[in-house]
């Protein structure tokens, strides 16, 4: 779909609540990580969305054993900024953040079904014309050696059998991306039958 005129249709649907009409094939190849937001709220309707499309998502023997905590607190969303040294300040500025939490006793696939869990709602958001950026959080940290996971736990109260996978920042983007590339992609990294 032409970049203009999908932006253009995306905002109109969004404004109109429509859905964007947007054939799946066009929306993975417009999703693109946003890290510079407005300061414009999300649509709660648009919030219920998102977090319906990581319900719905597929997870390990149907366990659905994921949590996510949703964060609008401004002062919640700096702290959780912190909790790693590089790659996480523009949550500071998201409208929202999605933590994506799992308990890796209770769930051996717990990374699976967070992960799939979060790009679900990254394309349901792209759909609503929302801009999103994983922020890796599981294995991250400050430089003192402060786990991400510790941080985050202290800021939302979070029991301690639970780990952070990611946490999603979302909002209404300022930063234009282009959509993937058609010639950039790496068909060299897919193989027929045999490696
Ligand atoms: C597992 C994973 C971890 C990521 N961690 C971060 C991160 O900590 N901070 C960040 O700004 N972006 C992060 N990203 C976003 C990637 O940088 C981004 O997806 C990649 O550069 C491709 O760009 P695109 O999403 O615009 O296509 C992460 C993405 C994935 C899938």
């Amino acid at each position: 779909m032409d970049d203009d005129f999908g932006k253009f249709f995306r905002n109109f649907a969004r404004k109109y609540k429509l859905s964007s009409m947007t054939a799946f094939k066009d929306l993975v190849q417009m999703r693109r990580s946003h890290r510079k937001f407005t300061e414009e709220e999300i649509d709660p309707e648009d919030l219920r969305l998102i977090l319906r499309a990581a319900l719905m998502s597929p997870t390990s023997k149907g366990q659905r054993a994921w949590q996510f905590v949703v964060v609008d607190d401004k002062l919640d969303l700096e702290k959780l900024a912190d909790a790693k040294n590089l790659g996480s300040q523009f949550l500071k500025d998201a409208a929202v953040a999605v933590v994506v939490l799992g308990d890796p006793v209770q769930n051996d696939c717990w990374v699976e079904d967070g992960s799939i869990a979060a790009i679900s709602m990254q394309y349901q958001a792209e759909d609503l014309g929302l801009g999103t950026c994983w922020i890796q959080m599981r294995g991250r940290g400050l430089d003192d050696g402060t786990a991400a996971d510790t941080v985050i736990r202290g800021v939302l109260d979070i029991p301690e059998n639970m780990n952070c996978l990611c946490i999603l920042a979302m909002g209404h983007w300022t930063d234009e991306r282009k959509p993937q590339a058609e010639d950039r992609l790496k068909w060299e990294n897919v193989h027929l039958n045999k490696f």
